[in-house]
């Protein structure tokens, strides 16, 4: 169900919205904010380009005005019982700071009990002060690194020279590892937060998954890491350690096996993700000055309403 409010100008800071943060200054009431057209799709896209990969269920509004040009923002978002979800929102550059961005924000999702959206604010400078001053909080993010591979797989290799491992433990290529569990797993831990890694198809015959490793424990799948190769760089796609095998051995296991098997098959710098909670790899990060290549966050504003099914 597509909900759309009425096309007008947007409402006062404080006013009826039982959510309003209040923080957009109505600077200049030419400016009106509504729903997009059907024939304004080009300026949705031109504005909001990541959105049209995934269309389903978005609603478009548009801070439009008199005079050339004629739209200055755009926003997108999923309205959903639980709260306005994806949202999305650009302002013009020259139009920027006078208030059109929070006025938009008040407007989409003043009357919801909570709001989400994603930013990767390593691009978007603005997104982070933008979001904090109108009342979203960082709830979870990804970041991306990368690093020369020779020294953390010297590092890792050690720490597993190390580590004693149960007799039953025993570490498989993907070809090789049983399908159905490595996808649960998969499914499980990684597909569920997908917004933060669209990566989610297991094709287990794909040679450029051939540093994949998977561990298995009294032959059981216990961690799995998929990764992939793109020329000298090896690429660790997803990581997942069953809660069982958490805080221990299973994580570098994994690790330095899967650095082997890039190195073997040319790849010299390792790219790699953590969220903000896994404070291990954010210290191996660091430790290994990997350079950051994007920081992907996800913004939060009130609760979202329990559904009853
Ligand atoms: C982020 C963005 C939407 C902000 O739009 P805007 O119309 O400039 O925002 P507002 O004028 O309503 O700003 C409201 C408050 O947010 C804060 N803010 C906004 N941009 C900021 C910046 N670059 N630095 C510090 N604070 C900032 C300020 O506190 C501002 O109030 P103030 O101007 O009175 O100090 C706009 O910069 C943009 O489109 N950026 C590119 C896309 C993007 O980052 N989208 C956000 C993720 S969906």
């Amino acid at each position: 169900m597509v909900v759309s409010r009425q096309a007008g100008p947007c409402h006062q800071p404080g006013a009826s919205a039982a959510y309003s943060y209040g923080v957009s200054k109505v600077r200049d009431d030419s400016f009106q904010i509504r729903p997009a057209r059907d024939d304004e799709w080009q300026a949705c896209r031109m504005l909001l380009p990541e959105t049209f990969a995934d269309l389903n269920g978005r609603e478009y509004f548009l801070c439009t005005r008199q005079q050339a040009p004629r739209i200055v923002a755009a926003a997108s978002c999923r309205r959903t019982p639980q709260g306005a979800k994806s949202l999305r929102l650009h302002v013009i550059p020259p139009f920027r700071r006078r208030g059109i961005g929070a006025r938009m924000i008040d407007h989409i999702c003043g009357d919801v009990p909570a709001a989400e959206g994603l930013s990767e604010i390593s691009k978007e400078k603005d997104a982070e002060p933008f979001c904090t001053r109108t009342g979203f909080l960082r709830v979870d993010g990804l970041t991306t690194v990368e690093a020369e591979m020779a020294e953390i797989r010297a590092y890792m290799s050690r720490l597993r020279d190390r580590m004693h491992l149960p007799e039953s433990a025993r570490l498989i290529s993907l070809a090789e590892a049983p399908m159905e569990q490595v996808a649960r797993l998969h499914a499980e831990y990684i597909a569920r937060a997908g917004e933060l890694n669209p990566w989610r198809a297991v094709i287990a015959g794909n040679p450029r998954l051939a540093p994949s490793v998977i561990l298995l424990v009294d032959g059981r799948v216990e961690a799995i890491l998929l990764g992939e190769l793109e020329a000298s760089l090896a690429i660790v796609r997803s990581r997942v350690v069953t809660p069982r095998f958490q805080g221990g051995w299973a994580n570098t296991l994994l690790l330095a096996e899967a650095l082997d098997r890039g190195w073997e098959r040319g790849a010299r710098r390792v790219r790699f993700s953590y969220s903000d909670s896994n404070r291990d790899t954010q210290k191996l990060a660091r430790r290994f000055k990997a350079e950051v290549i994007s920081v992907l966050a996800k913004f939060q504003r009130g609760q979202p309403a329990t559904v009853e099914i």
